[in-house]
């Protein structure tokens, strides 16, 4: 089914600043699209195929957006003690080459499509119609409304991987490697979705007495699919094209990596000092965790430069009481704390 929307109410999207993603016209803070306006061309940005996919499926468009900021908030949480925080000079060509960026925007994409149909929000696909899992209680039933992880999946596919399948280059350079290699991450990061995606249930019965139950297709939390990605990144395989274009393991001896693992070619720098070129906004400036001796301590987020220390003065929420009925009312405590930042 195709829908062609063409009075559009007024879509918000209000997303980090970023001209990064994969799919980065949809990263454009607070773009207001009116109704009636042309959706994608106001979309400057989109290839020439996810523009064709923004005109069939308009009313997918915001869920895209919601999935990529998703996924960069989530890289922010992963990334919030490492040298590169998923932050980047403004420049698209760069933040690009992350494994991570790629996976994690499209496992969002997945993740809030598939929800978008299960909450009615999309015309071409409604809940879940994913088989009875085998192995389910033959007395409980399956039909609740699940998360159609098959329609996200599959638009997903089509929409953020259109961008590197339009590229031609030719055969066995370095930028066909990496569009190899881009679409293997985005494909690794709407796997973990699937993967990660469990049945659930509800009971009913009397009283609470859970005789019957109901179950359906739902997916993760979030904060899993980032946690398994990390755990990806940071075994990631490195690879390089073969003799006939192919991108295969530079230490063969090692398994070769599945479509759910994520790979990369160039090594990423140390993310020490700033370069335009790479990306790296480097870490002078930020904050470090003196008694750490992990990726957040000052010796290693300061990569041995040192850091200055200063007192700051931390306002929290303290002596709360709770008043009948009902809210809670608290005071202000300040309190005067180290902080450690690079030099
Ligand atoms: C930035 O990184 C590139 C690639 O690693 C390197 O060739 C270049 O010298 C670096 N530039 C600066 C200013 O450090
Ligand atoms: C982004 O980086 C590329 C490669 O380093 C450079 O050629 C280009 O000018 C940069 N673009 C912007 C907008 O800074
Ligand atoms: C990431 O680090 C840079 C400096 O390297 C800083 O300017 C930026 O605010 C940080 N971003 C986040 C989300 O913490
Ligand atoms: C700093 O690191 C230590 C040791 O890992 C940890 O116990 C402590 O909570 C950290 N402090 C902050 C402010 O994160």
């Amino acid at each position: 089914v195709i829908s062609l929307y063409i009075g559009m109410a007024v879509i918000t999207y209000s997303i980090v600043e970023s001209q990064s993603l994969a799919m980065n016209p949809l990263l454009i803070p607070e773009a207001y699209i009116i109704g009636g306006q042309p959706l994608c061309s106001q979309l400057a940005g989109l290839s020439k195929g996810q523009k064709k996919l923004c005109q069939l499926y308009q009313d997918h468009m915001q869920f895209i957006g919601e999935g990529a900021k998703t996924g960069i908030r989530e890289c922010q949480y992963q990334f919030r003690n490492r040298r590169w925080n998923c932050s980047t000079v403004d420049n698209s060509s760069v933040f690009g080459r992350t494994a991570f960026t790629y996976a994690i925007s499209a496992a969002g994409v997945v993740n809030a499509v598939s929800r978008a149909c299960r909450e009615g929000e999309l015309s071409s696909c409604g809940c879940s119609r994913a088989a009875r899992p085998k192995d389910l209680p033959r007395d409980w039933l399956w039909g609740g409304c699940g998360d159609n992880l098959n329609y996200g999946y599959r638009f997903s596919k089509e929409f953020v991987d259109a961008r590197e399948r339009e590229k031609t280059f030719t055969k066995g350079s370095m930028e066909s490697a990496r569009l190899l290699m881009n679409l293997h991450n985005n494909e690794a990061g709407r796997r973990i979705v699937s993967d990660l995606a469990h049945v659930s249930c509800k009971c009913h019965g009397v009283s609470g007495s859970c005789s019957l139950k109901t179950c359906w297709l739902q997916l993760a939390d979030f904060r899993k699919v980032g946690d398994a990605l990390k755990e990806k990144y940071d075994s990631a395989a490195a690879m390089r094209l073969n003799s006939r274009g192919k991108l295969v393991q530079v230490h063969s001896k090692f398994n070769s990596p599945t479509s759910n693992d994520l790979v990369y070619i160039d090594p990423s720098p140390d993310y020490c000092a700033e370069n335009k070129t790479t990306g790296s906004l480097g870490t002078q400036g930020r904050l470090c965790n003196k008694t750490s001796e992990g990726m957040d301590g000052c010796a290693l987020m300061c990569c041995g430069r040192g850091y200055d220390q200063y007192k700051t003065q931390l306002v929290e929420r303290c002596h709360c009481k709770f008043h009948w009925c009902c809210y809670v009312k608290c005071k202000h405590c300040s309190r005067t704390v180290d902080q450690f930042v690079c030099k």
